[in-house]
C-alpha cells in the first residue's frame, strides 16, 4: 500500500483543481439535454425573456418573465410603421468553464445609433449589459457545450408600442431581450459559398436606413434573398443603390476582401456597420496585414485573392464566387476558405472563446 502525506501546497491545488472540477461538473449537469452539435440557426424557447418599458419619458424596471408572447395593441407604430429595431450578439461557452459575451457596449452604441435614427428613445448602456448578462444567467443550462462549436445567441428587440394611426413616433417602447441556442447560419459551417449580384432590388438607399438595425431593411432584402437561393447561391450581394457601382453588404454580412497582405472592405452610407468586421480589421491589423476601408468598385472583386462576407451568427463566411448575372462575370476566390481569411477566423473565435488574449478588452465574463 502506497501512503503520502500531502503538503499544505499540494492540497491547496488538490482543492482548487477538485472544486473547479466540481463547478465545471455541476455546469455541464445542469444544462438541458440537446443535441448541442446539430443546432440550426432557428428560435427554441428558452426559459426567461428580459423586458423594460418606457413610459412618461423614462425607462422602468427591469421585468423577468417566462412568457414566449407580447400583448400588444393593435395600433402600435412598430406593426404599422416600422418603429423597430434589434441587435444580435452572442454567448460563448469557453473551455475554461466561463461563459463570455462579445462587445456588449458595441451592440448598444449601435442600438443607440438606430435609436436616434428612427425616432425612438436610446436604451442606456448600463440597462443594456445588465439586460445582457441577467437573460444570459437565466438562461444558462441552454448556452450550448464548447464542443458542439454552437453558441447561446442574443437577441435585443426595441418596438414602439402606443396605439396611434398617425405618422409619429410612439410615445411608449418596450425593449426585451430574448436568447435562444444556435448553431452554424449557413449548414456547413467555416466553408465557402457562392454569392450573385443582384441588381434590381435593393435593401437600403445612400441616405436611408442601411445603417441602422432595423426591421424595414430585412424586409426589403427578403425578395432578393429568395432569387438567389432560387438560382442555387447562397447569399445576394448588393451593390450601392445610387451608382450600381460599388459593393455593399452580402445579404446580412459585411463584405471584405484580402490581397496583397491586405484587409480590403467596403466604406458605403448605407451598409450596417459590422461589430464583427470592425474586430477583424483590428485582428488584421494586429496580424501585420494592412487595413483599407473605402469604396470598393465591382470591378476590383477580381483582383481579391481571398473573400468573406463577415457578421455575428457566422463569424466569417468565406466565398467560394461571386457572380454578375447580367455582365456574366465570375470572380473567383477559390473552392476552400483562403489562408488568410482562416486566421484571421480563428483568431477572432480564439479571443472570443477565451481561448486567446483579450488585448482589446472585448469579452466580458458573465459566469465565472
Ligand atoms: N450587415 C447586416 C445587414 C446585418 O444584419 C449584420 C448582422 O447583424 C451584419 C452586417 C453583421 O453585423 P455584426 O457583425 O455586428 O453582427
Ligand atoms: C449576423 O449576426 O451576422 C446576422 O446577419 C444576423 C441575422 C440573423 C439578422
Amino acid at each position: 500500500m502506497f501512503f503520502h502525506t500531502i503538503s499544505l501546497a499540494e492540497s491547496k491545488f488538490l482543492f482548487t483543481f477538485a472544486s473547479k472540477f466540481e463547478i465545471r461538473h455541476q455546469k455541464q449537469n445542469n444544462m438541458k439535454n440537446l443535441d448541442w452539435a446539430n443546432l440550426s440557426f432557428g428560435y427554441m424557447k428558452t426559459d426567461y425573456n428580459v423586458r423594460c418599458y418606457y413610459r412618461d419619458g423614462k425607462w422602468g424596471e427591469i421585468e423577468v418573465s417566462s412568457e414566449e408572447y407580447i400583448n400588444m395593441h393593435m395600433a402600435a407604430t412598430c406593426l404599422h410603421y416600422g418603429q423597430e429595431a434589434f441587435e444580435g450578439l452572442k454567448a460563448y461557452r469557453c473551455p475554461d468553464g466561463k461563459v463570455r459575451v462579445f462587445r456588449v457596449k458595441d451592440n448598444a452604441a449601435r442600438l443607440q445609433s438606430t435609436c436616434r435614427g428612427i425616432m425612438m428613445p436610446e436604451v442606456p448602456t448600463e440597462l443594456f449589459e445588465e439586460m445582457v448578462h441577467k437573460v444570459v444567467r437565466l438562461n444558462q443550462e441552454w448556452i450550448p457545450t464548447y464542443e458542439s462549436g454552437a453558441t447561446l445567441y442574443i437577441r435585443p428587440l426595441l418596438i414602439g408600442t402606443s396605439a396611434q394611426v398617425g405618422v409619429h413616433p410612439s410615445k411608449e417602447y418596450l425593449f426585451l431581450i430574448f436568447v435562444t441556442p444556435v448553431g452554424p447560419y449557413f449548414k456547413g459551417g467555416f466553408a465557402s459559398n457562392p454569392y450573385v449580384i443582384i441588381r434590381d432590388h435593393d435593401r437600403s438607399a445612400p441616405l436611408g436606413t442601411g445603417i441602422y438595425k432595423v426591421g424595414g431593411n430585412y424586409a426589403a432584402s427578403l425578395f432578393a434573398n429568395n432569387l438567389a437561393h432560387e438560382k442555387g447561391y447562397a447569399c445576394e450581394f448588393y451593390l450601392d443603390a445610387k451608382e450600381k457601382k460599388y459593393i455593399d453588404e452580402c445579404g446580412a454580412a459585411n463584405f471584405f476582401g484580402i490581397k496583397n497582405n491586405t484587409y480590403v472592405t467596403p466604406k458605403s452610407t448605407s451598409i450596417l456597420p459590422s461589430i464583427t468586421n470592425k474586430s477583424l480589421m483590428q485582428v488584421a491589423e494586429d496580424l501585420g496585414l494592412k487595413v483599407e476601408r473605402r469604396p470598393i468598385p465591382e470591378e476590383e472583386l477580381a483582383t481579391f485573392e481571398e473573400a468573406g462576407a463577415c457578421g455575428t451568427a457566422a463569424v466569417i463566411s468565406p466565398i467560394s464566387y461571386i457572380d454578375d448575372l447580367e455582365t456574366g462575370k465570375r470572380y473567383d476566390f477559390g473552392a476552400q476558405p483562403g489562408p488568410v481569411s482562416k486566421k484571421l477566423f480563428d483568431t477572432l473565435r480564439g479571443i472570443q472563446y477565451g481561448i486567446l488574449e483579450d488585448k482589446h478588452g472585448w469579452t466580458t465574463v458573465v459566469i465565472e
